[in-house]
């Protein structure tokens, strides 16, 4: 009898960007726990030490790693010195890294739209083109990429945050349509608000921080360990798009079947709420 492969969660030689907070720590640490070994990607090694320093005191193997992903050449080496850091093949990558950009078109400065596009878009862009054919070659494992709900909810005053993750979500789905049949999974990540620390660090008008940050505690319906759980669940099963939470699977059905309806609620509704 054949040997079935194990899920790719499993005991899986991972590379997680972003890793050293929010929903990436929370990934690293979820794949420890199913027996994984994990590089803890980050452009702030600090975080990206502690991260891996506290699942080592788990007794799990995590390995800490400074990298930019915006940075195409320190993308390429990780991707050529991860499997001697891992000590086997990579199985599994999640391009998570990310950073919050908002203001109303037109005011966002030009140059940071070039930043978010260059850690949310092209951050991502690295991840699938330097891993994506090791992992074909491979034939086993999965690929992660977090996008948002962003992609699709056209919330107002996010127009750069919104064209970064819907820019993840068509790469996701092309990546999934040349990597079927192949053994790779791929899953796309999108969901709504998750507490973590992408408002503090993020770029945002003061007058809007406040209600952005309001907005993480009032309208969270999960954790970063949930989301974390179910989209490994998600990805073992094959699942290329994993909504987590009921509002953003709302809008996501909301807005396929009415558009324009759904675009004319979606900014009345702001506005009723942050002015
Ligand atoms: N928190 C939410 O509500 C939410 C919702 C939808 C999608 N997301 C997405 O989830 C992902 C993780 O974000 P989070 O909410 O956990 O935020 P976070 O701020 O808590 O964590 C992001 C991590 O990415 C790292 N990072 C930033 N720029 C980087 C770069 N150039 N290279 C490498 N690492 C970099 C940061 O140092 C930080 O450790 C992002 O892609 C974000 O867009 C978050």
């Amino acid at each position: 009898m054949t040997k079935q492969p194990l899920p790719p969660s499993r005991n899986a030689a991972a590379v997680v960007t972003g890793a050293g907070s929010g929903i990436g720590r929370s990934f690293a640490y979820e794949l420890a726990r199913r027996g994984g070994v994990v590089i803890c990607s980050d452009i702030n090694e600090a975080r990206a030490e502690q991260v891996a320093a506290s699942i080592q005191a788990l007794g799990s193997k995590a390995i800490p790693h400074r990298c930019d992903v915006g940075d195409a050449k320190e993308m390429a080496a990780l991707s050529d010195e991860a499997e001697k850091l891992l000590g086997r093949p990579v199985t599994l990558v999640i391009n998570n890294a990310g950073v919050g950009l908002g203001g109303p078109i037109g005011e966002v400065l030009l140059d940071d739209w070039r930043w978010c596009m260059n850690v949310n878009l092209w951050g991502v862009i690295h991840g699938c083109h330097f891993f994506a054919p090791k992992l074909r070659d491979l034939g086993y494992g999965g690929i992660i990429n977090v996008a948002s709900a962003a992609a699709f909810g056209a919330a107002p005053e996010m127009s750069t945050y919104n064209v970064t993750k819907a820019g993840v979500l068509a790469l996701s789905e092309t990546l999934a349509a040349e990597l079927a049949g192949t053994g790779v999974n791929v899953t796309a990540l999108c969901p709504t608000v998750v507490p973590t620390n992408i408002v503090n660090d993020g770029k945002l008008p003061e007058k809007r921080r406040e209600f952005a940050r309001a907005a993480m505690t009032r309208f969270a319906l999960t954790t970063a360990d949930k989301v974390a759980r179910q989209t490994l669940d998600a990805l073992d099963r094959g699942e290329l798009y994993m909504l987590p939470q009921i509002d953003g699977l709302m809008a996501w059905r909301f807005k396929r079947l009415m558009p324009r309806l759904y675009t004319r609620i979606v900014g009345e509704t702001y506005r009723l709420l942050a002015d």
